[in-house]
């Protein structure tokens, strides 16, 4: 099916590479106007400028800065009079012990990933209230939600958060037509992932994901689409975990069989 956001405009944050580049193209596939924002012009530009000016642009913006987040949505409005699909998916996870972690580590991590998240949406409900319609989708993860590993407390306690802030904008928006859910990614193929990381840690966490592999940007773009598009105007407050089954097992021998 095509034309699923037809004359729908959207801001998808964070979009510049990794999982939200695949949520911008996904919604340009599908007819959206979409205004790119995020940090690294570079590469968001580079975006905007594959998908063309028909269907796509860029604007530079820090999503934990005010201003900067008020800027974007002054844009859009300014570029494509309305918001109907805010998809914030912007978020950093840097590894610390508690112990060892810094009060500017766990700050920044809150800065980008929870208040980022909170004035994005604050930015877009008066225009999605006046609309009398709005699609809020947030990316948050199964780590904090469901799983975690060590060195991981300041991005899970984002992103169970996230699920909390989803939660309560949807009661709280609900009578407005203006619909409140998120994605969970398991372990998905980026940059981001892969910075930093060994071939044989990636070969670790592939192992450990029933389906054996890891997941694609694309994966989870198919599952923001669908929360962003009509088909899901029923559905408010929640989440889907776009996992590959990784957190199902009940042992790590899953495999083995009987
Ligand atoms: N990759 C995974 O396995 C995985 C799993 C679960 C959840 N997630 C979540 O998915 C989202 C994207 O992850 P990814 O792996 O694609 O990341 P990534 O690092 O590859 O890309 C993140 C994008 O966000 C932008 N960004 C970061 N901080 C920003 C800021 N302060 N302001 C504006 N833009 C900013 C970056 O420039 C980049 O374009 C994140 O919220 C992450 O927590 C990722």
């Amino acid at each position: 099916m095509t034309g699923r956001l037809s004359n729908r405009v959207a801001v998808v944050i964070g979009a510049a590479q990794g999982i939200g580049t695949a949520i911008a193209e996904r919604f340009a596939e599908e007819g959206a106007f979409t205004i790119i924002g995020d940090m690294n012009a570079e590469k968001g530009q580079a975006l905007a400028d594959r998908l063309g000016a028909r269907r796509a642009c860029f604007f530079e913006a820090e999503i934990s800065r005010e201003e900067d987040v008020a800027a974007l949505f002054d844009f859009a409005v300014k570029k494509a009079g309305r918001v109907d699909i805010l998809a914030q998916n912007a978020g950093i996870y840097p590894l610390s012990m508690i112990e060892d972690a810094t009060r500017e580590h766990w700050e920044r991590v809150f800065a980008v990933n929870m208040t980022g998240t909170f004035m994005a949406a604050r930015a877009c409900i008066p225009l999605m209230k006046a609309q009398k319609y709005g699609r809020l989708v947030f990316t948050s993860s199964i780590t904090g939600t469901r799983v975690v590993n060590p060195g991981h407390s300041a991005y899970a306690a984002t992103k169970a958060g996230i699920n909390g802030f989803i939660k309560a904008a949807a009661v709280e928006l609900a009578c407005h037509g203006i619909t409140v859910n998120g994605v969970e990614p398991g372990n998905i193929l980026t940059d981001g992932l892969t910075a930093g990381r060994t071939v044989e840690y990636i070969h670790a966490m592939e192992e450990s994901i029933p389906m054996g592999r890891l997941g694609t940007p694309r994966d989870v773009a198919n599952a923001a689409l669908f929360l962003a598009s009509d088909e899901a105007s029923y559905i408010t407050g929640t989440t889907i975990v776009v996992d590959g089954g990784q957190v199902l097992p009940e042992s790590k021998d899953f495999n083995a069989g009987l």
